[in-house]
Parts: structure tokens; C-alpha cells; sequence
């Protein structure tokens, strides 16, 4: 089995941060959004993983990820020149994936449940001899509940647990099945992705793709996703998830902390960090070379490598690195870019300076 990683997409729902950097590369403690994908891959047994890279954020996300050997897997970059659909993805990846089985999985997407099980049961099913060489089954879909799936795409679902409709994106949907971005697939899918025409938006979906096999008469299987998922895509959905797994970190304190600071909780501290005078407060990670002095860091904070962070109180935040923060009371519930600087000033008149990106957000004490 081979895996496919989609990670292009424009990430305009995270601008400013995406305006100059992948929405992939977005960190949940400290650690790139897409590692945890190529990670879960790996762990399932995939090491053959193909990534789709869109010209303008392709560069940074290979440089990232580099040959994938420190994390276990063997990478092969594909270019997708437009944006033209997940279903366009499995086109322009036809060489790299052959004939084989291939799990598809969304690159800015990260789920709480492994993808073991959900790997295993297709491979399983499919090499059963009682059900034939390939057991009818030519896919497996991975949904959730959700309250509003007018936003994803959507499944209907049979008494025997076969999918009979997909829908994108559907102003009435047909249940509360959302198709969460871990699909399975066997070779027939490149037929079905040959067939079908672009949707009104222009791109080829896969939605039309597994409904294709589906009017084909091939069986398409699902599963319920277990635990949490988050579509990382938007700021307090990443804050949320970057919540969720500091609560699962291992503490370890690598840097330095002077005898006047306190570490309480679940911390990691990377080496060459260096904590002076001040009290760290987890579940929180620092990253390596970043040095915090006479300063709070609360709860759910991810700061990344190489930040200053001085005279400044902050929680539920990420900060990306490079980036300084200074003379600021109370940051919460913010997500912060790399080679930022927030500072307060002295200058008069006094005010608030500020110079922020296209599509940047402030929201002022009230
Ligand atoms: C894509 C898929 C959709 C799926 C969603 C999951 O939508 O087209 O079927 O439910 O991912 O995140 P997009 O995020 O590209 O709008």
C-alpha cells in the first residue's frame, strides 16, 4: 500500500500566516500540522508516500520535510500546477502510484484516532478468499458527525453500512456524514477519475470520482471516525487542536531554567532554550534556542523555536518562530507568525503602531 498526501491548497481561511507559508506547515505544538500525517502513515505500515505540492508553497514544505527519512517514509514530490480538485490530485499521481492499494489523505487535516485500524480492515477484506480476490471493495471512506456538513462533502449511508450517495458540499445535506479526508482506494479509482468532469467550481472532485464507482456497481465501505478531528484550517480551530495535543505531550526539560523560574505541569522545553526569572505554566512547549525572561507562558501555549519572549504574559496561543514578544501584559487566544515583533513603545503621541500583513485580525482590550 502507497500513500498520497494533498498538500497544496491556497489556506486563504489562515491568511495572514498563509500568505507566506504553507497552511500545512502551520505547527500544533511546535510540531508542522503534516508530520502528524506522514507520522500516522508510517505508523499504519506506509512508507512509500507520494505529496502533492502546489508551485508557490511546494519549495518550504520540502524543505521541511527533506527526504522524510527522519520520520520512516520515502517521499515523492508531484506538482500540482492549478488547483484543480482532490480527484485532479489522483490524476497527476497515476505514475508514482502504479497499480497499488493507496490510502489518500488531506495534509492540513489531523485526526485524534490512528490509521491503523481503518487501513487494516481494507487490507483484510480485500485479500479474504470467501469474498473474492478483491472482496467487491474498492474503497473505504472515513466519515464523522457533524452539525452543519453544508461545508464538506457528504455521505448517505445504507442499512448494510454501504455508501450510496456522496455529495460536495451540499446546500440540503442528505445526513450529518462528513467526509473527514482519509480515503482508501484500489486501482479502479483511476478509472473513475478519468471519467468525470469538473464540477461547477471547476475542479474535479473526488466526491464524483467514488460516486462514479458507486453508480459503477463497485462497493465502497466506511468507517466512523473515533475521538476528535479538526480541519485545521481557521485560527480557533488551531488553537483548539493545539490544546488537544499539548494535553498528550511527554514533559521533558532539555534548556536551561535558572533557579528563579517555575515549570509546573505538562512542559517540554527544547534544548538551547533558556527560561529566566519567570513561571511556565503547562501544557505548554518551548521551542529550541527560544529564550523567555521575567515572563508568564500559560496554558496551551506552543512557542516555537528561536522567539524572545520578554516581560510578557501569554496563554492559549501559538506563536511561530522568530517572532519576539515584549512589554505585553496578558496575549490569549492567539496564533502569531514567524519574524514578528510585538513590543510597546515609549514614542508620542501615544497610541497603538501597527503594521500588519493583508488579512491580518486585532482585536483590542474591550
Ligand atoms: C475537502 C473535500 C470534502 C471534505 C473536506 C474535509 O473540502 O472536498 O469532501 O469533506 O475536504 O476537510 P475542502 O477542505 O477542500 O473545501
Amino acid at each position: 500500500m502507497k500513500g498520497l498526501i494533498l498538500s497544496g491548497g491556497a489556506g486563504t481561511r489562515l491568511r495572514p500566516i498563509t500568505h507566506t507559508s504553507a497552511k500545512q506547515l502551520v505547527p500544533i505544538a511546535n510540531k508542522p500540522i503534516l508530520f502528524y500525517g506522514i507520522e500516522a502513515m508510517v505508523e499504519a505500515g506506509i512508507d512509500e508516500i507520494g505529496i502533492i505540492i502546489s508551485p508557490e508553497t511546494g519549495g518550504d514544505i520540502q524543505t521541511a520535510v527533506g527526504d522524510g527519512r527522519e520520520l520512516g517514509a520515502s517521499i515523492t514530490w508531484l506538482v500540482q500546477d492549478q488547483p484543480l480538485g482532490l480527484a485532479h490530485c489522483v490524476l497527476i499521481a497515476r505514475e508514482f502510484l502504479g497499480d497499488d492499494d493507496f490510502v489518500m489523505y488531506l495534509g492540513d487535516n489531523m485526526l485524534e484516532q490512528n490509521l491503523i485500524g481503518f487501513v487494516n480492515e481494507f487490507t483484510s477484506r480485500r485479500a479474504s478468499p470467501e469474498l473474492g480476490s478483491t472482496g467487491g471493495r474498492v474503497a473505504q471512506i472515513l466519515l464523522a458527525e457533524v452539525d452543519d456538513p453544508r461545508s464538506f462533502g457528504v455521505a448517505e449511508v445504507a442499512a448494510d453500512g454501504s455508501v450510496v450517495r456522496l455529495v460536495e458540499k451540499p446546500e440540503n445535506p442528505p445526513s450529518n456524514l462528513a467526509l473527514v479526508g482519509a480515503y482508501l482506494f484500489d486501482k479502479t479509482i483511476h478509472d473513475a477519475v478519468a471519467a468525470i468532469e469538473p464540477s461547477p467550481r471547476g475542479e474535479l472532485e473526488i466526491t464524483d470520482a467514488i460516486q462514479w464507482l458507486i453508480d459503477e456497481g463497485h462497493e465502497v465501505a466506511h468507517d466512523i471516525l473515533v475521538g476528535w478531528w479538526l480541519d485545521t484550517g481557521k485560527k480557533d480551530p488551531l488553537l483548539e487542536c493545539n490544546r488537544l495535543v499539548l494535553d498528550t505531550i511527554e514533559p521533558q526539560l532539555d534548556g536551561s531554567i535558572d533557579e528563579r523560574s517555575e515549570v509546573v505541569g505538562r512542559v517540554r522545553i527544547d534544548s538551547g532554550a533558556t527560561i529566566i526569572n519567570s513561571t511556565i505554566r503547562g501544557p505548554v512547549v518551548i521551542g529550541a534556542n527560544t529564550t523567555v525572561t521575567d515572563s508568564y507562558i500559560g496554558p496551551y501555549s506552543s512557542v516555537a523555536a528561536d522567539c524572545q519572549i520578554t516581560n510578557a504574559e501569554l496563554d492559549h496561543s501559538v506563536i511561530l518562530a522568530n517572532s519576539s514578544i515584549a512589554n505585553v501584559a496578558r496575549i490569549t487566544d492567539s496564533l502569531i507568525g514567524s519574524h514578528v515583533d510585538v513590543d510597546r513603545s515609549a514614542h508620542v503621541p501615544a497610541g497603538i503602531r501597527l503594521m500588519l500583513g493583508d488579512h491580518s485580525r486585532v482585536e483590542l482590550e474591550g
